[in-house]
């Protein structure tokens, strides 16, 4: 059916979500939105600026002040703060490392919220993150919860950072995603967590494409109820 609808994929790191929701999107030519790369913008931006990460009031005047703009081209998504490119800044260890310590704060999160409902409030979109389901688009008419073991994702991750030429330990990475999804889930705001209505997809030992053929399979389903 031609009906248009949201769908929020979340789920701890490395599980898969942006490249299957892009897959996703693609699929159907919907807009895809990369809600952790809005995080890590900010992350970049303050570290630039030695803004302290425990200082919500500095990080929420650096937002407050800036655009951030996610466009989608055929090699990919840019990055823009201010009309800046900083795509491939954004996914540097430091900025991975550090990006949960801003995202735990309530009005940092209050900013993004507002600015993530604004692009999802029309249909026809794919938005990946931790509260999509839960906080941004709570009524979503799918709603996916990846996962995959830890030491699958750590292994993923590796494979994917020898495709850009560098060569990760895996143990370390493992320790990484494992602080990573701890931090996510622990914070009191918006904390990472399966929404009720969610289907949880366990992609452990599936490809990419059987976990998108899945999603388009329940996104079938939902157009036609
Ligand atoms: O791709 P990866 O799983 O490594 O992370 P990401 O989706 O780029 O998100 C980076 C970080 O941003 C997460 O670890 C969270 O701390 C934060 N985030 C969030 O709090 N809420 C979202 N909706 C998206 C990301
Ligand atoms: O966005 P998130 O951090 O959840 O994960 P991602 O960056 O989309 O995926 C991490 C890596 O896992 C990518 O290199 C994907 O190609 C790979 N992947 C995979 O090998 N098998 C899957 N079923 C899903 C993703």
């Amino acid at each position: 059916s031609d009906k248009k609808i949201a769908i929020a994929i979340d789920g701890p790191a490395a599980a898969g979500k942006s490249t299957v929701a892009k897959k996703t999107a693609s699929a159907l030519s919907y807009l895809y939105i990369d809600t952790g790369a809005m995080y890590r913008s900010l992350t970049y931006m303050a570290l630039n600026n030695q803004i302290d990460l425990d200082n919500e009031d500095e990080l929420c005047n650096l937002l407050n002040q800036s655009t951030i703009e996610l466009q989608q081209g055929e090699d990919g998504q840019k990055v823009f703060w201010n009309n800046q490119e900083i795509t491939a800044a954004i996914r540097t260890k430091r900025v991975t490392n550090s990006v949960s310590y801003v995202a735990k704060h309530p009005n940092v999160r209050k900013q993004m919220v507002k600015r993530q409902k604004d692009l999802a409030a029309k249909r026809g979109v794919v938005m990946d993150g931790r509260d999509i389901g839960t906080h941004v688009i709570p009524d979503a008419e799918v709603k996916i919860f990846l996962i995959a073991s830890v030491e699958e994702r750590a292994l993923r991750r590796q494979k994917e950072n020898l495709e850009y030429g560098i060569r990760s330990n895996l143990e370390q990475l493992k320790q990484e995603i494992e602080q990573r999804d701890k931090l996510d889930s622990e914070r009191e705001a918006a904390p990472l967590v399966k929404a009720d209505d969610a289907i949880e997809l366990d992609t452990t030992s599936l490809s990419i494409n059987e976990v998108v053929t899945i999603i388009l399979n329940i996104v079938e389903q939902a157009k036609g109820e």
